[in-house]
């Protein structure tokens, strides 16, 4: 089957979900109605801009069918949107179903569901079936579109409801969305992913790569522009692939450029770009677009041309140092910030001081660092030689120090320069200050008040506070 017939049937589904929406819409009345009171909900999201993006979907037909906000879990309806990406993001949302359990005991209207990347797992499903039997709705990382359908059958059950898919083909478009920013905004351009890094469990909950048709992407972004959004991050796992098996002349490049030509659109963001396929035309787009911003996110993961390939990266330390040369060259004010992993199986003191050569080589601007978690299924679990912990601990932390010294000192070097800010919120703290984000996607906090909130504007950095700066409006 092409993917455009696969694409066809799927605004069918779209419309078999709105017809649920619409029975979910009187169910809600009727329910508050009796109880005298508005329904509400609770989302918690784990994890990656993906499963942000996600639980904006599960927000927007959720208050499409009539539940309000609560402040926190002591909710109507509660949802996990869980990460396993490693293992402690798993230990969390144990944890905290069992506070969960504690309020459901005192609100018996209480509807509890989890989804996301964690209940792709096997013996993720067999533990809540077994221990967590107060769990109304399981669903999986594939048929999220179908959540009006499942939230309608879980008002009529009893009993747990569990609906996961091992993979699809299916793209559902235009169910409703509730975005957290009125100014910016995720935009899924593919899904999955097919690199098999093999530490990673991502391939194996996300299911196989698939591309949203360019014009569904265009015309999601233009009307996104039409309500008010200036800056749009295209998400994908790794968007370098972005149109493998579309019938269309389209990569990622190209779709970047269409980006950047839509009108009314201030700021392009990306991630994640996998330094494999990073394509010399995608540096020359970036070079002479006129609005994706000074900023690559280009995971590293180690600096040992043999860990490298163990880790089934596709590239050596000389091509990653490389392609920052050939970045850097055409974009000599690029912010370059990246993630790695430390103490993955058979890394040796060597391998380590590899990375650390990186490390001080590129000079990010910033580093996640992380520590090597096993996740079962994927080929580095099997591997032998997994690295003692307390040596593990000890590399993390001469990595982190080295990153955050060179973050400091690269940071340090903006001071006094004058800066365009997408202005987001009012500071938490202290709120004579605003709070906004650069085009290298850094913090500045400066005096303002909430009408500037979604503006962008011009400011001065008068003081680098190492992760963040002060500043104030200029002209
Ligand atoms: N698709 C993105 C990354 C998604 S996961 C990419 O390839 O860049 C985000 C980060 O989590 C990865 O870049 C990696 O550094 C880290 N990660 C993934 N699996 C991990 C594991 N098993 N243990 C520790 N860190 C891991
Ligand atoms: Fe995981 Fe690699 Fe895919 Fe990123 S590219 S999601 S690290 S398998
Ligand atoms: Fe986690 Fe799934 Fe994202 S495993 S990092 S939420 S794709």
């Amino acid at each position: 089957m092409s993917d455009l017939t696969d694409i066809r049937q799927d605004i069918e589904e779209t419309n078999v979900q709105y017809e649920y929406i619409n029975k979910l819409k009187e169910l809600v009345r009727e329910k508050s109605n009796k109880l005298n009171r508005e329904l509400t909900y609770n989302v918690t999201t784990f994890g990656c801009q993906m499963n942000a993006r996600d639980s904006e979907k599960l927000v927007g037909i959720l208050e499409e069918v009539g539940y309000v906000p609560a402040d926190d879990e002591k909710a109507d309806f509660v949802i996990y949107n869980t990460c396993t990406v490693r293992e402690n993001a798993n230990n969390k949302v144990y944890g905290r179903l069992g506070y969960l359990h504690s309020l459901k005991k005192k609100n018996p209207e209480m509807i509890i569901a989890l989804c996301g990347c964690m209940m792709q797992e096997e013996v993720v499903i067999n533990k809540l079936k077994e221990s967590y039997k107060f769990v109304n709705l399981i669903f999986g990382t594939h048929n999220i579109f179908k959540f009006p359908e499942l939230l309608y059958n879980t008002f009529q059950s009893e009993d747990m409801i569990i609906d996961i898919w091992e993979d699809t083909k299916r793209i559902v478009e235009k169910l409703p969305v509730s975005r957290k920013y009125s100014f910016k905004s995720g935009v899924n351009i593919m899904f999955g992913c097919n690199n098999f890094c093999s530490y990673c469990i991502v391939p194996y909950v996300r299911g196989r790569e698939r591309s949203r048709l360019p014009e569904e992407i265009i015309d999601e972004i233009k009307s996104l522009v039409d309500d008010g959004v200036k800056e749009v991050m295209l998400l994908g796992q790794n968007v370098n692939s972005y149109g493998k098996g579309l019938d269309e002349d389209i990569n990622f490049a190209k779709l970047l450029k269409k980006v950047d030509e839509i009108e009314g659109l201030e700021r392009i963001r990306f991630m994640t770009s996998h330094p494999k396929d990073l394509s010399d035309e995608l540096i020359e787009v970036m070079a002479s677009s006129k609005n994706v911003c000074k900023h690559l996110h280009l995971p590293l993961q180690s600096g040992s041309s043999d860990i490298l390939t163990k880790m089934n990266r596709h590239y050596t330390k000389d091509d990653y140092l490389r392609l920052v040369d050939k970045i850097r060259d055409k974009i000599p004010d690029i912010a370059l910030t990246t993630d790695i992993i430390v103490g993955f199986p058979g890394e040796t003191e060597e391998d380590f001081l590899e990375t650390m050569d990186v490390v001080r080589q590129v000079e990010f601007d910033s580093a996640f660092t992380f520590i090597y978690s096993k996740r079962t299924g994927t080929p580095a679990a099997a591997m032998d030689n997994q690295v003692p912990e307390d040596i593990v601990k000890d590399r993390f932390d001469r990595l982190l120090e080295e990153v955050q010294s060179i973050s400091r000192k690269k940071a340090n070097a903006y001071t006094g320069s004058v800066q365009s800010v997408l202005v987001e919120n009012v500071n938490a703290q202290d709120n004579t200050l605003v709070s906004g984000r650069m085009s290298n996607n850094s913090i500045v906090h400066f005096p303002g008040n909430k009408s500037l909130i979604g503006s962008i504007v011009n400011v001065r950095l008068t003081e680098c506070k190492g992760f963040y700066y002060i500043g104030e409006l200029d002209g």
